[in-house]
């Protein structure tokens, strides 16, 4: 039987390159996303991979998602971390909900769906998860306070769980995406866009099938690359 991958955002943009890598690499993808319906269905009509809506920031819809998942499809041995948010703003103009929304997004919703399938897969003695971080939690964004913390934040949580499940046959890693030409990406100002590309040695913008491939490898790896932070991003920041 195919082992069941849920990707959190895996109907647009990075995540729907990590939903059809996966599928094409033989497993059974749900993908999730949070409010754009006309997208997800379009995406269900192109690839045939399953859909769930429900917000990631939200404990108990992620816990009810993935026992609804269990029960149509398997247990989730496969966690894809992806969905995200940006609310850029120079900190000093920042406002709370600014904050807030980031956090709760792309922080809290890794508590809110690792939690419902951990232990079942320490129960099992297996397990697969892969978090997507950013660059800008490595090296920090102006712009960017909320979302730079939280995805430091990504990183730090992917380093500790993959200590407690080690030797349960689980790991955690994390990747970490330079500037990928997704709609997030499309929403900056070109003329700020413009700066930001000149920066990238590699001379482009990622792709987000760049991004699918090295989820792929990390799920398929036998176990010993655990606790990692993958660096996809054409060489605009290199770290020791
Ligand atoms: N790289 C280089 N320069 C940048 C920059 C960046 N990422 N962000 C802002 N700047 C520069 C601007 O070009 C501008 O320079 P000049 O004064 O020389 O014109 C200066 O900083 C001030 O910027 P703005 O005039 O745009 O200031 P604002 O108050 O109108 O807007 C902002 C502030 C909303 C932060 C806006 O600058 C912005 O959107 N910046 C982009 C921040 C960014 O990199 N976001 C990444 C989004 S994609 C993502 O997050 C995915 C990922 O993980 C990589
Ligand atoms: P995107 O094109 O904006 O797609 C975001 C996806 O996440 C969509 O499927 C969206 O669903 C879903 N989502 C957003 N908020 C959600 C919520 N509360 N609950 C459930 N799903 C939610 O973004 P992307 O560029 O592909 O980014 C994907 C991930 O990679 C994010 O974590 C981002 O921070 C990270 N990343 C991106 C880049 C980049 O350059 N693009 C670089 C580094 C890291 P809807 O369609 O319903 O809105």
């Amino acid at each position: 039987m195919a082992k069941v991958a849920l990707v959190t955002g895996g109907t647009r943009g990075i995540g729907e390159a990590i939903s059809i890598s996966l599928r094409d690499a033989g497993y059974k993808v749900v993908a999730n996303y949070g409010g754009n319906d006309d997208a997800a269905a379009a995406f269900k009509e192109k690839t045939g991979i399953d859909i769930i809506k429900f917000d990631v920031a939200d404990h108990q819809s992620c816990a009810e998602a993935v026992a609804k998942i269990t029960e149509e499809h398997g247990a989730v041995e496969v966690l894809v971390n992806n969905a995200g948010i940006t609310r850029d703003s120079f900190f000093h103009k920042m406002k709370p909900e600014q904050w807030r929304e980031v956090i709760a997004t792309d922080l809290d919703s890794l508590f809110n769906c690792t939690r419902p399938v951990i232990e079942g897969m320490r129960e099992r003695g297996f397990g697969r998860i892969v978090n997507i971080s950013s660059i800008n939690g490595q090296k920090g964004q102006a712009g960017q306070v909320n979302y730079s913390a939280a995805k430091a934040g990504v990183i730090g949580f992917t380093k500790a769980l993959a200590q407690e499940g080690a030797n349960k046959g689980i790991t955690v890693n994390c990747i970490a995406p330079g500037y990928i030409a997704t709609d997030m990406v499309t929403a900056i100002a070109p003329e700020v866009l413009q700066k930001i590309v000149s920066q990238i040695p590699v001379g482009r913008l990622g792709e987000a099938e760049e991004i699918g491939r090295v989820v792929v490898f990390l799920v398929e790896d036998q176990g010993f690359i655990n606790g990692a932070t993958i660096s996809v991003n054409g060489t605009q920041y290199l770290h020791g």
